[in-house]
């Protein structure tokens, strides 16, 4: 039988530090990403053969290809691992969050006459951003509804896993159309 992470109440978790931490973390990516989007912050200067920003996507990118299927498997086969693993889990792909943020961010903030064709890599970027909403909602759970019901946990864990096909699929298509064939 494979582990489930522990549903935290609500008094613990004001006292939990990874979730003011991952909270925080989560914050701090949105303005970072606003500060891009409002060019305060220049993410489009050259790194050897692409610019920062095109890193940035390529590195969370690959984060995201390569650690889900790992996480399925370790978890399975080192049990005794697991909080370690929930735990790099949790921050490393907020990371990876943070990384493609700056990627979108720098294309929502290029000139005008040269602007990119929005599209699929807009819809990437909802699919991440739901990943890590619903994984957040699964964690901690921190939502109280009327009448102090909170929400059922399972519901954002099937969103999870349902989402991260589609992931994959809409990443290799954005990856073959706007980097491997352009
Ligand atoms: C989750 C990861 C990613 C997200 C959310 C994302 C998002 C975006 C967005 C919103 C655009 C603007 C055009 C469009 O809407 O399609 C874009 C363009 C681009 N992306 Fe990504 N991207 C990701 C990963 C990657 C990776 C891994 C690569 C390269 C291997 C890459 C290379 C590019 C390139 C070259 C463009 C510019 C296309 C042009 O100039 O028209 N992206 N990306
Ligand atoms: C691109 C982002 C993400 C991807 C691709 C992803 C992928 C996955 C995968 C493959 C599983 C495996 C479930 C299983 O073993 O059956 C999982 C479970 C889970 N994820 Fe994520 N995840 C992402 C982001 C996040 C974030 C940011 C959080 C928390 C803030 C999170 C929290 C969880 C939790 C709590 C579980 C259930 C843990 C378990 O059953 O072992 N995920 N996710």
């Amino acid at each position: 039988m494979t582990q489930s992470p522990k549903i935290e109440d609500k008094e613990n978790l004001l006292r939990n530090k990874a979730f003011l931490l991952e909270t925080i973390y989560i914050i701090t990516i949105i303005i970072v990403t606003i500060l891009v989007v409002l060019d305060f912050v220049d993410t489009g200067f050259f790194l050897g053969p692409y610019r920062f920003s095109h890193w940035m996507g390529i590195i969370g990118s690959a984060f995201i290809l390569v650690f889900a299927p790992l996480y399925y498997i370790l978890k399975r086969r080192f049990p005794q691992r697991y909080k370690i693993l929930l735990n790099l889990h949790i921050f490393g792909f907020t990371t990876a969050f943070l990384l493609v943020s700056i990627h979108l961010a720098g294309q929502l903030s290029r000139p005008l006459q040269f602007y990119p064709d929005l599209g699929g890599g807009v819809a990437l970027y909802i699919l991440v951003a739901i990943l890590v909403a619903t994984g957040y909602l699964y964690r901690y759970n921190p939502i109280t509804l009327k009448g102090g019901k909170k929400l059922q946990p399972h519901t954002n864990r099937m969103l999870h896993l349902s989402l991260i096909s589609g992931l994959y699929i809409v990443l290799i298509v954005h990856i073959v159309l706007n980097f491997l064939l352009a």
